[in-house]
């Protein structure tokens, strides 16, 4: 079956980025903003993804019949899952850092679907900037159930899902008052679901954290559902529990909530490798997997691969033939195919070498006094880092998962 996209969960790449594309998405005038100021806000390349985007938009599909019982919208939940493919293993959504084409290096290494980064609904329906240099994204911030709307209605086209977030735990989310912070409003985070769910053609997700106590989590995962969502990703650690290596996901909590709810339910923390995809899938019941942080270090991890971290003593003993260089040339050219700001490839290149830089700190720090990146400094930098010697290797068990080379993978091969 075609590997689906969820899209907060993922737009479809190509239709994704026919928006993407500075020429056809940007007027002159945002074109010449976004080359102003600081370079690493500058888009990496400009026209190499017109050819390959020209036929793909698919017109939006007719507004079905307003779902008439709570019974059908469940079904409805489940038959669009289906219909994507069950999704299982998916990117989740990083700010800056889960743009199209780190998207896709990870759906050529397993990845099912992939969320988009979050968008600020507001700034997104004003400022045509924003939405040509953003939108590798369909999921949402909000606070106001029209302004929501109407950002919504502007990316449904593209996506497989629209996601509104209910868990972004940052201090701008705090200020602006949305993100995690609506748990404090549950009245208009029912209502920002009941708005989106009965007006848009794609169905809505919501992603969320977990509040201290059980019993709030479920009324909440419960509230949503009856409000009209249609999937819902919980993140196993509440508001306040920000760091991730410090805290271990509640999937206890996220059992529960799969147990109350009767649409799909996505299982988020603690996935580090695929030992960690089966144990939650076990654990919790949930249809499926969201992982961010190890996902940045290793954009492999879907297809089985390990960094050394978390390299297991029956593992080969050498490394599986692919070395993170690899991966970061291979995401360099996705980035020449489908541009994206510098600041994104720089953040990608330091996390997916990090432990190269930690054993050539000087090569780090070139790469940080450069004030303007060129996909030939940075193939020069990796050649640099393989001649040092050493490399940063993933790790696999001979035979244990087979690399999933979905249709994706192989049409932008
Ligand atoms: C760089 C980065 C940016 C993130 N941005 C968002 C965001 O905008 N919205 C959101 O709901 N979660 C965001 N997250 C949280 C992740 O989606 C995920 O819920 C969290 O990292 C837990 O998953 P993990 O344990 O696999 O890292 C971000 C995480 C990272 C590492």
């Amino acid at each position: 079956m075609r590997p689906r996209r969820l899209a907060p969960l993922l737009p479809d790449p190509r239709r994704l980025l026919r928006y993407l594309n500075p020429s056809a998405a940007m007027s002159p005038a945002a074109a010449h903003l976004a080359t102003a100021a600081n370079p690493d806000e500058d888009l990496c390349a400009s026209a190499a993804a017109d050819a390959a985007v020209t036929e793909e938009l698919v017109p939006a599909p007719p507004l079905p019949p307003p779902p008439v019982s709570a019974e059908e919208r469940v079904e409805r939940a489940w038959a669009h899952w289906r219909r994507l493919g069950a999704p299982r293993l998916t990117v989740a959504p990083m700010v800056d850092n889960s743009e199209l084409p780190f998207r896709m290096l990870c759906r050529r290494y397993g990845a099912d679907a992939a969320y988009t980064p979050m968008l600020h609904s507001r700034i997104f329906s004003e400022n045509e900037k924003y939405r040509s240099m953003e939108f590798t994204t369909c999921k949402f911030c909000a606070n106001d159930p029209d302004i929501l709307l109407q950002a919504a209605k502007m990316v449904e086209p593209y996506c497989d899902y629209v996601d509104i977030n209910f868990g972004c735990p940052q201090r701008i989310a705090r200020r602006g008052n949305y993100g995690a912070f609506l748990m404090d409003n549950l009245p208009l985070v029912k209502s920002l679901v009941q708005n989106l769910s009965a007006n848009l053609h794609v169905p809505v997700s919501c992603k969320i954290r977990v509040f201290p106590q059980l019993e709030d989590t479920l009324a909440y995962a419960k509230m949503l559902e009856e409000a009209g969502a249609s999937l819902v990703a919980v993140h196993g650690r509440t508001r306040d529990q920000k760091d991730g290596k410090k805290f271990r996901a509640d999937w206890d909590a996220i059992k529960a909530v799969k147990d109350a709810l009767r649409i799909p339910v996505l299982a988020n923390g603690n996935i580090r490798h695929m030992e960690d995809v089966k144990d939650c899938l076990e654990h919790t019941g949930a249809d499926g997997v969201l992982s961010a942080e190890t996902l940045l270090e290793n954009p492999a991890l879907f297809a089985g691969f390990r960094t050394k971290e978390w390299k297991e003593d029956g593992d080969e003993n050498g490394d599986s033939g692919l070395d993170q260089a690899d991966l970061v040339i291979e995401y360099l050219k996705l980035c020449e195919q489908y541009p994206v700001p510098w600041r994104m490839i720089r953040s990608h290149v330091h996390k997916m070498l990090g432990d190269w830089f930690r054993v050539h700190p000087e090569v780090r720090e070139e790469l940080n006094k450069q004030p303007i990146l060129t996909f030939e400094w940075l193939h020069d930098m990796v050649m640099r880092l393989k001649q040092l010697g050493g490399g940063v290797p993933l790790y696999r068990k001979e035979g244990s998962i087979p690399m999933a080379q979905n249709e994706l993978a192989t049409e932008n091969a």
